[in-house]
């Protein structure tokens, strides 16, 4: 029985048919105990394998945990309003070309990449998310993003975190998180691609935990007959999901420290930076976050804050439009810092920040959302309303219970570019574009002259290989190194 996944049809072949069927007896009558027993209602009309599936999956449900949500989010008055008092823009390190001090920036380069020789940095992934937005069939990092050769997210990432690790004369372990929902497809899809040419032992899957919708009277919602609606835990629980499966544990016995964090839809980002390792190690940090100024007052992102001297992210639904749109004495946006979802962990932080036998969990939150259920009478509904409720944490949360908290300026161009929706913003195409830009940065950086429209946007569309540059400057160095550079034309890949 791997990770936390019960196996109740293999215990059926060790244990008796009676202890069997007191034990489903007494997981019924727990969830009848609960107030939730609406979850068997259609028990006895299911075939054997159908009645053992619906017991394993009620098997993994925390019923505690599920009636304090309830009790906290959906009896309760769920109108928290973040207390404002007293909050401030954070401070941030910022880019040496935004006025940052780029002897720091050097030092900080050099600190994180005697980190990275040292083996002490592994990459994750959490790509647990159901990708609602984007409507495609299958995970999101299945997905084929780049311009030219069409790589999956995956494969974008495999090849980065390769790269960066023959740049440093390291492997680099990746760990990536998961849902029940898509780890077999995932899985099918590291296969399939032979890895992407990483090591497979190098690469581990975190099953990430699942929690039932219920309806606004708090009851548990069936998707199905036999089965019981749930949803990933959000990406807050990817620290507990790191701790219950072992994989802490698997990082320190590999002497790793430093977890670097991204997201799966965000192609461009800089998996392994190391200036970015290097502020988090010399400033001793629990947690590292990036931060790109807001694109114009009222973006949809969350903000970077200091509260009481702690950090912490609030999200834009939380602050006042009049407050999101404050100015400087100069005249720039006051609440700058937005959240991109990039970060490094501290390993021991991660133990405690999702280890369950201390106060530091982070907090779930509510989200009001469409449910597909099966009502009393065992009609499918498809409701046309947001009619149940679903519990996410978010990984930001974790920030106010970091020490050292250490916030850098990242420049949006060279960090985040995500696929969250099929058209408009933050969509393929615009995601195709800002890796063609970037594509086209680096080669005018590296001296070569490529024509581009006003938005730097080149007229040919080409490909920069992740296995042959991870970041701006690996590119220069390894283009000067290359005796025989190919025509800058159509379909061009470098690699
Ligand atoms: P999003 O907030 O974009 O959610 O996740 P999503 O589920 O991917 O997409 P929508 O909202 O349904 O369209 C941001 C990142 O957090 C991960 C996602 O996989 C993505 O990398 N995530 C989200 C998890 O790993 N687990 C979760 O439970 C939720």
């Amino acid at each position: 029985c791997s990770r936390y996944v019960p196996c109740l049809q293999f215990l059926g072949e060790l244990l008796s048919p009676e202890l069997m069927a007191n034990s489903t007896t007494s997981l019924i009558e727990s969830f009848k105990q609960a107030g939730q027993g609406q979850v068997f209602q259609f028990f006895d009309d299911l075939d054997a394998a159908a009645q053992a599936s619906l017991i394993a999956q009620a098997e993994t449900i925390d019923l505690g945990e599920v009636n304090a949500l309830v009790e906290e989010h959906v009896k309760g008055a769920h109108d928290s309003a973040l207390n404002l008092d007293g909050l401030e823009p954070a401070p941030y390190e910022a880019l040496p070309v935004n006025g940052g001090d780029a002897a720091q920036w050097d030092a900080a380069w050099d600190a994180g990449s005697a980190a990275l020789q040292a083996g002490r940095v592994a990459a994750f992934t959490v790509a647990g998310g159901q990708g609602t937005r984007l409507g495609y069939d299958g995970p999101k990092g299945t997905y084929p993003v780049t311009p030219v050769t069409a790589k999956t997210l995956f494969q974008v990432f495999a090849e980065k975190i390769a790269r960066s690790g023959e740049r440093f004369g390291v492997t680099i372990p990746w760990f990536i998180l998961t849902s029940e929902i898509n780890n077999d497809a995932t899985v099918a899809a590291f296969e399939a691609g032979d890895f992407f040419g990483l090591d497979r032992e190098s690469v581990h899957f975190i099953v990430q935990g699942l929690v039932p919708a219920v309806d606004y009277e708090g009851k548990i919602l069936l998707a199905e007959k036999g089965k019981i609606a749930m949803t990933p835990d959000g990406h807050g629980g990817s620290l507990r999901a790191l701790v219950r499966s072992g994989a802490v544990d698997t990082m320190q016995a590999q002497g790793i420290d430093i977890v670097s964090y991204f997201q799966v839809d965000n192609p461009i980002v800089q998996c392994i930076d190391p200036a970015f390792i290097g502020f988090h190690v010399l400033g001793q940090s629990e947690l590292s976050s990036k931060m790109v100024p807001k694109a114009y007052a009222l973006e949809k992102v969350g903000h970077f804050c200091v509260q009481n001297d702690q950090a912490l992210v609030v999200e834009y639904s939380d602050m006042p439009a009049a407050m999101q749109e404050e100015t400087t004495p100069e005249g720039g946006i006051r609440f700058n810092g937005g959240s991109v979802a990039i970060h490094i962990f501290d390993r021991e932080f991660i133990a405690r920040a999702g280890g369950s036998d201390t106060g530091a969990k982070l907090p779930f939150h509510r989200a009001d959302k469409k449910v597909p259920y099966v009502n009393a009478e065992g009609a499918t509904i498809k409701p046309e309303a947001p009619n149940g409720v679903k519990f996410e944490m978010f990984v930001f949360d974790a920030l106010p219970l970091a020490k050292n908290p250490v916030i850098i300026e990242a420049a949006r161009a060279d960090d985040f570019s995500p696929v969250k929706n099929a058209e408009g913003v933050d969509s393929p195409k615009s995601c195709k574009e800002d890796q063609l830009r970037m594509f086209a940065r680096w080669l005018k950086a590296a001296g070569e002259t490529i024509e581009t429209d006003d938005t730097g946007l080149p007229t040919i569309t080409f490909e920069i290989s992740p296995r042959f540059a991870a970041d701006e400057a690996d590119f220069i160095a390894q283009w000067a190194a290359l005796e025989v550079k190919p025509e800058l034309k159509d379909g061009v890949v470098i690699e």
